[in-house]
């Protein structure tokens, strides 16, 4: 019996990998600007990040949540830090996840059971999450028993007329649409998302999984929209690479015991992990680098003539060639052994190198998209 073959693979087998470089079986080089779904933050192997984990690993790697564990607390306190206002934490150990128990809870405390989401959407493949994620060709039978709805991005008649009826429990919204291809609502649309939520008792729900931990150019990609979310959930970036993810639940909730719970959640390799990526993006001074090489991404296209539109942000970003784009990220790899993503879009190739990627970096790439495009 061999694996369930559910991915499409390259036939690539990494051995190791250092900051951007990855290095396969035959000692090729690669260079990573896609993270492996954006999870690689700070880069690979980063020394902070290996010590940190080294370290913990020598003293306990694991215990369940029946006992405390500071480091828990320690990364509550830290992103919260990140907040204008009080959030409590729950960890766990995915995106879906995160936002399974973010509907979960919004569903709790409302006593409501519809969920309202948007076209273009991915939220994970978990039984409310895929529901709520706008692709039908992973909602098994099973989960299609959700009641979720879908709505484009700008549709405020749609939203207002909705969310009126008063049966929503959550809005969902990723404010960069990650798998969908880099789209964002308004800040218009955005901030009638937060007015609707507010005046008509629906909780909303900020899916940061793939945008937060300073991916998009701020810590958290809905500041960059003013919304107030009940619920900011996380994952990818917050370990990078360990497998880490987490509800934040804004402090006007209040915990009910044994409503969530999980095994693994919280570990202590989880929390240093995260913990190091904090670090990291403090030190260095990341998420100003991810602003400062958003810019430059613009520039470089620009300068290239690269004929395709620009989306997304931060180090969130890509490239709309209004043409399938499948021949184009084939050649990149094979040919010039770059890493690069794509997205349910055809057209679009998403670009989510770590944070601490460079000036040079990007132009090297982009360099190579105009050659072969
Ligand atoms: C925005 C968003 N939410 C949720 C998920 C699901 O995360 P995971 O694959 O860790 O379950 C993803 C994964 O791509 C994502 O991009």
């Amino acid at each position: 019996m061999s694996l369930y073959q559910v991915y499409a693979q390259y036939p690539i087998e990494l051995v190791s990998a250092k900051g951007m470089e990855l290095t396969d079986s035959n000692g090729v080089k690669y260079t990573d600007y896609y993270g492996g779904h954006a999870v690689i933050s700070i880069g690979h192997s980063h020394p902070h990040y290996v010590k940190s984990l080294t370290e913990q690993l020598e003293q306990i790697g694991f215990y369940s949540n029946v006992v405390l564990n500071r480091f828990q607390e320690e990364l509550a306190e830290r992103l919260n830090a990140k907040l204008n206002e009080d959030y409590a934490l729950f960890l766990c150990n995915s995106g879906a996840e995160a936002n399974e128990n973010a509907l979960k809870l919004a569903s709790f405390k409302t006593g409501r059971k519809k969920v309202l989401a948007f076209k273009g959407s991915f939220h994970g493949r978990t039984s409310a999450v895929v529901a709520a994620t706008d692709n039908p060709s992973i909602v098994a039978p099973l989960n299609a028993g959700h009641e979720v709805d879908f709505i484009p991005f700008g549709d405020h008649k749609q939203l207002e007329q909705l969310l009126a009826t008063e049966q929503y429990c959550t809005v969902i919204v990723e404010t960069i649409q990650g798998v969908g291809g880099l789209d964002q609502p308004s800040l218009d649309f955005a901030s009638e998302i937060n007015e609707q939520c507010k005046n008509t008792g629906t909780l909303l729900i900020a899916d940061e999984v793939q945008s937060g931990f300073g991916r998009s150019g701020s810590f958290f990609s809905f500041q960059r929209f003013d919304l107030e979310p009940d619920f900011i959930t996380m994952a990818k970036g917050m370990g990078n690479g360990f497998p880490v993810g987490g509800v934040l639940i804004h402090e006007k909730h209040e915990a009910v015991k044994s409503e969530l719970g999980t095994t693994f959640g919280g570990n202590y390799l989880a929390c240093r992990a995260a913990l190091a990526v904090l670090d990291v993006l403090e030190d260095e001074d990341l998420i100003a680098n991810a602003r400062d090489l958003e810019s430059h991404f613009r520039a470089e296209v620009d300068r290239l003539g690269i004929e395709a539109k620009i989306k997304g942000a931060g180090l969130m970003i890509g490239l709309d060639f209004g043409k399938p784009t499948a021949a184009l990220r084939k050649t990149l790899l094979e040919e010039s052994h770059l890493f690069v993503g794509s997205s349910s879009n055809p057209n679009v190739v998403r670009i989510l190198p770590p944070l601490n990627c460079t000036k040079e970096a990007l132009s090297t790439l982009l360099s190579e998209i105009k050659r072969l495009s």
